[in-house]
């Protein structure tokens, strides 16, 4: 099979998780990579020693071979990145967010729809074997309606100076949401502090509500003592917890709930009932999301097709994310969506 010449862009923390997956691909090579920071360039270097370091970003834009480029750099520097390498011909799989405002990540789209390039984003929970999972789990009403989701996004670290943790990491939940809950989102309010650096959140609790009464809250802080990946769903039949920091049992579903039960003789009248039944955990074989995210980028190209993480997927994300922010500038107001 023709492997597709791959170049990356930004070679940081994530960025060398791409090396890594990149240049073991059966489907792809890492061509080139390029990173303003020589230093972070030459890991790449001792990773893939057969990727070419490049000196500038306009080798990498000017290379006829490259079909696809991967930016992984800060967000502030996305737009400009992703829309110099649309213009010159290249697919685009760019890390979350995918920029930093609406406008942008519509031009970008544009862009890359006016000369039909794969514009993909790299939410990588859309690849999450678990997410799948849950996803299929609604699907089927196993939890029987939806009420509410509770998100839970929390570490210490890293910490971020070119955008604040709404832009870092509700980028995610926000994601997850839109992937799981096929309902029109109402509005949206948040409430965020600036403990570490000035003007930069770096703790936020975020509600949107839905239609049909279903409501979420997304917890997200740089500056917890505990990594906290837990995603928990609550249904009027059952429930479920995603815990992604969990190695193994990742996904439990609790059938658990509370149901009206007639009381006594007495007919009409109700009372409350708590169903403590049993536990199960699904047997799911877990494949690494990046490997996944990658591979869908690839048959993206070969097959001219949308991906699931699409840019409209990413415009949406930033709408939230702006959402949640004037939310906060205007004191926690409900901001419709
Ligand atoms: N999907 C995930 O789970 C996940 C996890 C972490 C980070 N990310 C995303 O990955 C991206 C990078 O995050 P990171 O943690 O690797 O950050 P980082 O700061 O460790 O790395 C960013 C790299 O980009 C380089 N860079 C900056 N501007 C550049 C430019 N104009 N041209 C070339 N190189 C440039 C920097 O020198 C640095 O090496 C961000 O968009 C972040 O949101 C995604």
């Amino acid at each position: 099979m023709n492997r597709k010449k791959i170049a990356l862009i930004g070679c940081g923390a994530w960025g060398m998780n791409y090396v890594r997956v990149i240049s073991q691909h059966e489907s792809c090579e890492l061509t080139m990579a390029y990173d303003t920071d020589r230093q972070k360039l030459n890991k790449v270097g001792v990773l893939s020693p057969q990727t070419k370091l490049c000196e500038t970003l306009s080798s990498v834009y000017l290379d006829k071979e490259i079909k696809g480029v991967v930016v992984s750099t800060n967000v502030a520097s996305h737009f400009d990145i992703v829309r110099e390498s649309l213009l010159h011909g290249k697919h685009v799989l760019c890390e979350k967010p995918i920029s930093k405002t609406f406008i942008e990540a519509s031009e970008l789209k544009k862009i890359a729809d006016e000369r039909n390039l794969i514009l993909m984003v790299g939410h990588i929970f859309l690849y999450h074997d678990g997410i799948n999972y849950v996803r299929d789990i609604l699907h089927r009403k196993e939890l029987g309606d939806l009420l509410y989701i509770n998100f839970k996004r929390t570490g210490l670290g890293p910490i971020r100076d070119d955008v604040n943790v709404l832009w870092d990491l509700a980028s995610h939940d926000f994601s997850i949401l839109l992937f799981l809950v096929e309902q029109k989102p109402i509005c949206i309010s948040a409430t965020a502090k600036t403990y570490i650096q000035d003007s930069i959140e770096d703790v936020a609790f975020i509600n949107v509500e839905f239609e049909n009464n279903i409501f979420a809250n997304i917890h997200i802080s740089w500056i917890e003592p505990i990594k906290q990946r837990v995603i928990t769903l609550v249904g009027d039949k059952k429930m479920l917890v995603f815990d992604d920091v969990n190695l193994d049992d990742k996904i439990k579903i609790y059938d658990k709930g509370i149901s009206y039960q007639t009381s006594n003789g007495d007919f009409g009248a109700f009372q409350l009932a708590i169903r403590d039944g049993e536990i199960s955990i699904p047997n799911i074989k877990y494949k690494e999301p990046l490997n996944k995210e990658v591979s869908h980028f690839i048959e993206c190209i070969s097959s001219n097709t949308k991906p699931v993480s699409d840019s409209s997927g990413g415009i949406e994300v930033l709408r939230f994310l702006e959402a949640a922010q004037m939310s906060i500038k205007n004191g926690s107001k409900r901001m419709l969506l």
